[in-house]
């Protein structure tokens, strides 16, 4: 293959240009990686309570709510064991607590459920009780697990 095709081939294949002609996998960073996501888990919980405060259309809020959902059970794998080394907050207790962080990840999949549970029945009432539960769930794996 030339170099041009391979890289396409690659790009297609959903391959990161680093592993062509053998090369080692780059390898994705768990510390940015996971710090993205939340920033953009922030975003959209802002934009799901800015919907609810403003008495929007919570039939708008489902994706968000699945978003949040998966997310959450996701976020156990986003702290890999060493990944406490570097630019992070990440506080000791993830990976000696693990059950109890698995647990506090839990807490915002099953709110982010909630959500889209609600959002798609277009129950107001039911959204704001699931938007209260993933606030605490943020405070609370932040107050464990989270430097401040
Ligand atoms: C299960 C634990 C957990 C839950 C739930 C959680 N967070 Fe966090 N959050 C963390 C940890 C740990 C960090 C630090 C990550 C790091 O620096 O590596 C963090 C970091 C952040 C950051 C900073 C990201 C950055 O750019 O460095 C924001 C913003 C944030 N969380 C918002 C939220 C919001 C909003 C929610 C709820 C919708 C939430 N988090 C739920 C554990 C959690």
């Amino acid at each position: 293959m030339t170099g041009k095709f391979a890289l396409a081939a690659a790009v297609v294949l959903g391959m990161a240009p680093g592993m062509i002609g053998g090369a080692q996998a780059q390898a994705v960073d768990p510390i940015q990686t996971r710090q993205v996501g939340l920033s953009l888990l922030a975003g959209t919980f802002s934009g799901v309570r800015a919907v609810v405060a403003a008495n929007g259309d919570v039939k708008t809020l489902e994706n968000a709510g699945k978003a949040i959902q998966r997310f959450g059970v996701l976020m156990p794998s986003l702290f890999p064991a060493g990944s406490d080394k570097g630019t992070t907050k990440a506080l000791p207790a993830i990976w000696s607590d693990a059950a109890g962080f698995k647990k506090a990840s839990m807490a915002l999949a099953a709110g982010g459920e909630a959500l889209a549970v609600a959002a798609k029945a277009g129950d107001a009432a039911a959204v704001g009780v699931a938007v209260k539960a993933i606030g605490d769930a943020c405070g609370a794996c932040h107050k464990d697990f989270r430097a401040k």
